[in-house]
């Protein structure tokens, strides 16, 4: 290990070999923390080749169990997103998509940071399980074409090891470590197909176009090196998805926009990440195909419907998301406007921060969450307000964090005369 660490330090390229005797060791406890510490820094600034990081996404993805969901008897995509604020896209994507009759067999994660993960969302749900074993899972899928469970069991447990080294030494941010990490994932948990949602600016990882662009490219590369046609969407996340931010409250948001009522920048993004997913599932020729057929399975309520059966085959009580009924944090408190004008700009990273003081996210894996709280856009950027009127609504479940949530709150809103330029929401398209 000592002479891998030097050869790496030196610039020079790993084989396959080098790599796969890394990660099994690692694995199985035989090269210690510090000696990954210091290899894993030096791929930070050495950089790994398109051959390198395809093999090291290759062992990562061979270090714990494989999904074999070929006997699913359909072709089935995977999407993910690298992450941001008010991103709740898989729980509309997922319904649609599998409305439209592509196989839609999903393992996502708990949330670290501003908000839950999409499985913090769905256990928002009374009786929803987030956890079936493997035949469950298979059974369900090829029942209604859709379902999403926590990742669970043996999965990548390079990647578990290597992530929790990573974020306390300084080397999350290396695009070969990123790229790896990501799509061993989706490789091992069997994706044909996979849709990439890599998002930029204030709220996302990635805080430009060009370190998006050049994550998205390797990623897309791995996938072609490793045979699954993969897919990525450039989109904006300088601020946040939709209105709702929150667990209980973008399940709620996801309710409308399946039932036509929703904001017009999630659908724009669904419709892309879904068109893709329709082209990557071989269900249709191009994307703007993908975009009509989600329409019509938006309009005919098709995919509201897939939604509830979704939640009731995971043992969810639907009727609640019907009737409204989600726990949603009882005291709730308006932010509004001091002047009349146009509302600006939101930051989305001071939204993400602003969920995460009202207790909507968590600080480490261990922090509870609380899935009532959050903040609620009442009014988005562009809009017209006249002073008096809510702008953002918060949701906490103690005075205390209401009230740090409330100062935080009233130095984000900004009223001007004139309308923002508003942000290109998808950037480009990289296959
Ligand atoms: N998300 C992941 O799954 N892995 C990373 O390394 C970064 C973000």
């Amino acid at each position: 290990m000592v002479d891998l660490i030097e050869k790496k330090r030196d610039g020079q390229a790993l084989s396959k070999e080098e790599i796969h005797f890394i990660i099994g060791g690692y694995v199985q406890g035989d090269i210690p923390d510090y000696q990954m510490a210091a290899w894993a820094m030096a791929i930070f600034f050495r950089g790994m080749s398109l051959e390198e990081t395809a093999e090291l996404t290759s062992a990562m993805a061979q270090s714990g169990d494989q999904l074999d969901l070929s006997g699913l008897g359909g072709r089935f995509v995977d999407k993910h997103s690298t992450g941001g604020v008010g991103d709740k896209t898989t729980l509309l994507l997922g319904p649609m998509v599998a409305s439209c009759g592509v196989l839609v067999a999903k393992m996502s994660g708990r949330g670290l940071g501003h908000t839950g993960g999409t499985i913090d969302k769905l256990s928002s749900v009374p009786g929803f399980r987030v956890e079936l074993s493997q035949a469950e899972f298979l059974a369900q899928v090829q029942k209604i074409g859709l379902s999403v469970i926590a990742q669970s069991g043996n999965l990548v447990p390079a990647d578990k090891k290597l992530y929790a080294l990573r974020d306390v030494t300084a080397t999350v941010s290396s695009i070969p470590l990123i790229a790896s990490s990501v799509m061993s994932k989706k490789i091992a948990a069997g994706a044909q197909g996979i849709v990439l949602d890599v998002k930029y600016g204030s709220g996302a990882f990635m805080k430009t176009v060009e370190e998006a662009q050049r994550l998205a490219t390797i990623m897309v590369n791995i996938g072609k090196a490793l045979g699954r046609q993969t897919i990525a969407v450039l989109s904006n996340m300088n601020q946040p998805l939709g209105r709702a931010v929150g667990n209980s409250l973008e399940v709620l948001e996801v309710a409308d926009a399946l039932q036509g009522k929703g904001p017009r920048d999630l659908l724009e993004v669904s419709l892309e990440l879904g068109a893709w997913m329709l082209v990557a599932g071989g269900a249709v020729a191009n994307v703007e195909t993908g975009r009509e057929r989600l329409r019509q399975s938006l309009a005919s309520g098709a995919a509201w419907n897939k939604f509830l059966s979704f939640l009731t085959e995971q043992g969810g009580d639907a009727q609640a998301v019907i009737d409204r009924r989600l726990k949603v944090a009882p005291s709730n408190l308006p932010i509004l406007a001091r002047e009349t004008g146009y509302v600006q700009l939101f930051d989305a990273h001071k939204i993400g921060s602003l969920a995460m003081v009202l207790g909507a996210g968590r600080v480490t894996k261990e922090s509870p969450i609380d899935l009532g709280a959050g903040v609620v856009l009442m009014k988005k950027a562009g809009e017209w307000v006249e002073a008096g009127e809510p702008i953002l609504q918060l949701y906490g479940s103690s005075n205390q964090t209401l009230t740090e949530g409330l100062e935080l709150a009233q130095n984000l809103v900004k009223v001007g005369r004139e309308a923002p330029e508003l942000p290109l929401l998808i950037e480009k398209v990289i296959q």
